[in-house]
């Protein structure tokens, strides 16, 4: 399959367009009247080539978030492209069935190139899932959820400056596929809902507004073994989440409204003061709809929701290379320097404990820097705050402790254990219900004193594979590393 994507400005929207040469019918489907880029549907096997056009007036690069692709196409930052230059892609899809995403990978334009309108959804079939029925055609609807802030003139407003930098930049307004206001009519039967998180940095508590629970079919690497029945699900930028939506016993004129639940604890208090999306109304971690389905139309059969989905093959600890040492990941928060491993990221200054040998199944922790426990995180890179350097840190630190959604690039992990410290318990009692531990991943909410174990294969590629957070204005601060996979 053939397929050319080019990023070109709309006035104040960029955008993905993209149509295809040849192959399979049905492999890029507009979302009508959206400003994201088509669907790319994809089938396991399949190889894909993919021209990126840089239409736009900056550099940029396309990383297929999700997918496990040779390093060369995975859009590393060092790939960006300059005005009128084309990237070829080609790689084949090895992927399970899964959603995945493309969006723009520049260094330190990552979050306003995705936040403009570059991002898109992938969909990747297999056999397997076929084989299953899910609902398909009209009856499988991707929910791109993106938070925004509009000037009076409805143009889209982004200046995170200082505060939005170090939490992130937030919305006014809430889109589903590029709509505000998003109304979805349905008939009186099951529908898969495939969610994606395309916000820089906003965090969601999603929840049916009635109670229902939510149904989980999947998540970022695809199916789980069997649905589970969610009282909420979080969903943090970059994170997918497959749904059952079942509205079969539903009656013609109801409707059932997708919300974003209260929570705290993600942002820290004196952050959220500064937040400009706090004078417009739509603070993180309040309580306000998403979308609402309306049922329309009443029909009499509709498919059953399968018991069994998948089978995930596991590792355990055991199958691990290094069982007693797992590869650190250490997220450490100053005054706007949010790192990982200690360090911001540049090119070529992978660190030992970021090399992995190629192959072989890692153990993985992310945690939080211990407070004074990391001497030159701050000074010794030169960018110390002066008086404030790493040993003032602690107090500042937590005061500054918010949640990041870490992405690791190439295959999906598996989530082995979570832990939180006792000061940071009471925010997370507010979300640790939505978390779903049992899917394969590649993008982890870590919350403020939280500690995630992980087990990743770094399989088949040798080559550097970026790993940082996903608010995207962390991510364009530094807070992103790589991992030489040799
Ligand atoms: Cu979705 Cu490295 O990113
Ligand atoms: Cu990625
Ligand atoms: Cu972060």
């Amino acid at each position: 399959t053939e397929v050319p994507v080019l990023v070109g400005q709309k006035t104040r929207v960029q955008q993905y367009s993209a149509k295809l040469l040849h192959g399979p019918e049905q492999t890029l489907t507009t979302i009508p009247g959206s400003f994201l880029g088509p669907v790319i549907r994809l089938q396991k096997g399949q190889k894909v080539r993919i021209h990126l056009h840089n239409q736009l007036s900056e550099n940029t690069i396309t990383h297929w978030h999700g997918l496990h692709v040779p390093a060369e196409v995975d859009g590393h930052p060092m790939y960006a492209i300059s005005p009128g230059q084309t990237f070829v892609y080609e790689f084949e899809v090895v992927n399970r069935a899964c959603m995945a995403i493309y969006h723009p990978h520049p260094h330190e334009a990552t979050a306003t190139q995705v936040y403009h309108g570059l991002a898109g959804a992938i969909i990747v079939n297999d056999e397997e899932e076929t084989a299953l029925g899910l609902p398909s055609g009209e009856f499988e609807i991707p929910i791109v959820i993106q938070d925004k802030l509009f000037d009076g003139q409805n143009q889209l407003i982004y200046s995170p400056g200082m505060h939005g930098s170090m939490f992130g930049f937030y919305g006014n307004r809430i889109l589903v596929n590029g709509h505000p206001e998003t109304q979805l009519d349905v008939a009186s039967r099951a529908y898969r809902l495939r969610f994606l998180n395309g916000s820089t940095a906003r965090i969601y508590k999603l929840a049916w507004d009635d109670g229902t629970p939510i149904t989980v079919l999947g998540v970022d690497g695809g199916l789980l073994e069997q649905p589970e029945n969610m009282p909420y699900v979080m969903l943090a930028p970059g994170e997918r989440l497959d749904v059952w939506a079942d509205f079969s016993n539903r009656s013609v004129g109801s409707q059932l409204v997708m919300r974003s639940l209260a929570f705290s604890g993600v942002v820290p208090a004196m952050g959220r003061g500064m937040m400009s999306s706090e004078a417009y109304g739509l603070p993180v971690g309040s309580d306000y709809a998403i979308f609402t389905a309306r049922i329309t139309k009443k029909v009499t059969d509709s498919p059953k929701l399968p018991s069994t989905l998948s089978k995930i093959s596991r590792y355990s600890i055991g199958d691990t290379h290094n069982p007693n040492k797992p590869v650190p990941i250490t997220i450490s928060e100053g005054h706007m320097q949010m790192l990982l491993n200690g360090r911001p990221h540049a090119y070529n200054d992978v660190q030992d404990s970021e090399r992995i040998p190629l192959n072989t199944i890692q153990l993985m922790e992310i945690s939080h820097e211990q407070s004074g426990g990391h001497g030159m995180g701050g000074m010794g890179m030169g960018r110390g705050m002066g008086g404030m350097g790493r040993g003032g840190m602690g107090m500042m630190g937590g005061m500054m402790a918010m949640a990041h959604p870490i992405h690791l690039h190439g295959q999906a992990f598996q989530i082995v254990s979570r832990s939180i410290g006792s000061a940071n318990e009471g925010g997370y009692a507010t979300v640790n219900q939505g978390f779903i531990n049992s899917g394969l991943k590649d993008t982890v909410l870590v919350m403020p004193g939280e500690t995630v174990r992980i087990i990743k294969p770094f399989q088949d590629y040798k080559g550097l594979f970026m790993f940082h957070c996903h608010n995207l204005e962390h991510e364009d601060m530094g807070m992103m590393r790589e991992f030489l996979v040799e």
